[in-house]
């Protein structure tokens, strides 16, 4: 069986839909750097083991990345799952884990980087919008891509309706990617992301519908 390790810092709803996916995957710790995370509990109710590694004992993010590997690498994961982990490591971070780090960024990349994208999306006036998993890369929220999902952008939608319907797609598509990589139906080619076996036969999305 796969092993990971899963990094968080807040909320935890990616974790909770990892988890409730019962995938083939043995999850070793779930690792936070904020003691409040509200995620930590749903682990703690699952007797998952979880660790904070607080950044802000730390003086450089150099020294943030160094420990938080080392706690990672104790349980030596086949893979370090980002559920909504927000700090920016370092290259070095990111290529010790090269090609087994995967995050969940709520925007269909490469539009949105970086933080608030559903602000800016609402801001840039696009009419579809959604969610990525991707292998990371040093270059930020730049990695090969496994899985999108994408929703209509509504004429009243705020932030927060769009946010929430972006994250019932995230729930969905993050343990597809993650049973994807477990049971090797991923491969890379080059910077993309080849995977075994998907039907042809998928259909357009448009927004708006009329
Ligand atoms: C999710 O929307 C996730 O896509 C986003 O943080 C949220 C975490 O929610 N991640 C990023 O923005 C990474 N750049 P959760 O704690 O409920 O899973």
């Amino acid at each position: 069986m796969k092993s990971a390790v899963i990094l968080i810092s807040g909320r935890g709803s990616n974790l909770r839909a990892l988890l409730d996916a019962k995938l083939d995957l043995d999850i070793r710790c779930v690792v936070s750097n904020r003691p409040d995370a509200p995620g930590l509990e749903i682990a703690h109710t699952q007797k998952i083991k979880c660790k904070i590694i607080d950044h802000r004992q730390y003086a450089s993010r150099e020294l943030f990345d160094a420990a938080l590997a080392n706690s990672i690498d104790r349980f030596a994961p086949d893979y370090v799952i980002l559920a909504g982990f927000l700090r920016i490591f370092t290259s070095t971070f990111v290529l010790h884990y090269h090609q087994r780090m995967i995050n969940i960024h709520p925007s269909l990349l490469p539009a949105f980087t970086g933080l608030d994208t559903h602000t800016r999306a609402l801001a840039a006036g696009v009419k579809i919008h959604g969610c990525t998993v991707h292998f990371v890369t040093p270059d930020l929220d730049g990695g090969p891509i496994i899985i999108q999902a994408a929703v209509p952008v509504l004429p009243n939608d705020t932030k927060d309706s769009l946010a929430q319907r972006v994250l019932t797609e995230e729930h969905k598509i993050y343990p597809k990617a993650i049973s994807w990589l477990i049971s090797d139906r991923i491969h890379m080619h080059g910077d993309q992301v080849l995977i075994k076996n998907t039907h042809p036969n998928a259909t357009n999305l448009i927004s708006p519908w009329n």
